[in-house]
């Protein structure tokens, strides 16, 4: 996994918790690669999970909530730092229904050794069906990056989740009146 989804976990640790608490998780976690992460490096996606698991120890909040959340958080830095992804998207649904053919595809073509997700998405009239992928499992960060998503354009979303075999999640998305 690239190096800057560590850097931000991290950073929204200090602001959120404190640096003693990023100190601590990484003590906890103890990384194989030393923790000395630089945006540009890849690592260990395990070393993240290890964190997380590290966090949720420590705070008694739920791994899945962490997850979550920081997915959030990371859809409004990846919207901070990509704004070109976002010239000319109307709305939250049409920018996650380009998720695989369109960001992450450019995402490639910046980090080719970026390990990305498959996302097959379908509309079926208004409604956005995302079916997620991944040697990774990180259904959680997925979710929370839609919801990141849905907050970027300022839209109410529906994310309904279900497990739809062993390596599938489904989302179901829909846009509901403010
Ligand atoms: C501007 C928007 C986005 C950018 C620039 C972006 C970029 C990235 C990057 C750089 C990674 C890490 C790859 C690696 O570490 O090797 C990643 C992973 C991931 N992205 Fe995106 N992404 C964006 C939006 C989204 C959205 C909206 C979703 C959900 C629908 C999503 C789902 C994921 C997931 C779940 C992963 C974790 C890897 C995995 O599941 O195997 N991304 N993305």
């Amino acid at each position: 996994m690239k190096g800057m989804v560590f850097t931000e976990f991290l950073d929204m640790v200090e602001n959120k918790f404190s640096a003693d608490m990023v100190d601590d998780i990484i003590d906890d976690a103890n990384p194989a690669s030393g923790a000395a992460y630089t945006s540009v490096g890849t690592y260990d996606h395990q070393e993240l999970v290890d964190m997380v698991v590290a966090l949720s120890k420590r705070t008694e909040i739920p791994v899945d909530t962490l997850v979550k959340v920081f997915g959030e958080h990371v859809f409004t830095i990846f919207a901070t730092n990509y704004p070109s992804f976002f010239a000319d998207v109307p709305d939250a649904l049409t920018f996650l229904s380009g998720i695989e053919d369109i960001i992450h595809a450019e995402v490639i073509k910046l980090y080719p050794d970026a390990q990305l997700p498959k996302f097959d998405c379908h509309f079926e009239g208004e409604t956005l069906i995302m079916d997620y992928q991944s040697p990774r499992h990180f259904s959680d960060l997925a979710e929370g990056l839609i919801k990141g998503c849905g907050a970027h354009f300022g839209e109410n979303l529906q994310i309904e989740r279900n497990d739809i075999s062993a390596n599938v999640t489904r989302f179901t998305v829909s846009r509901v009146a403010a």
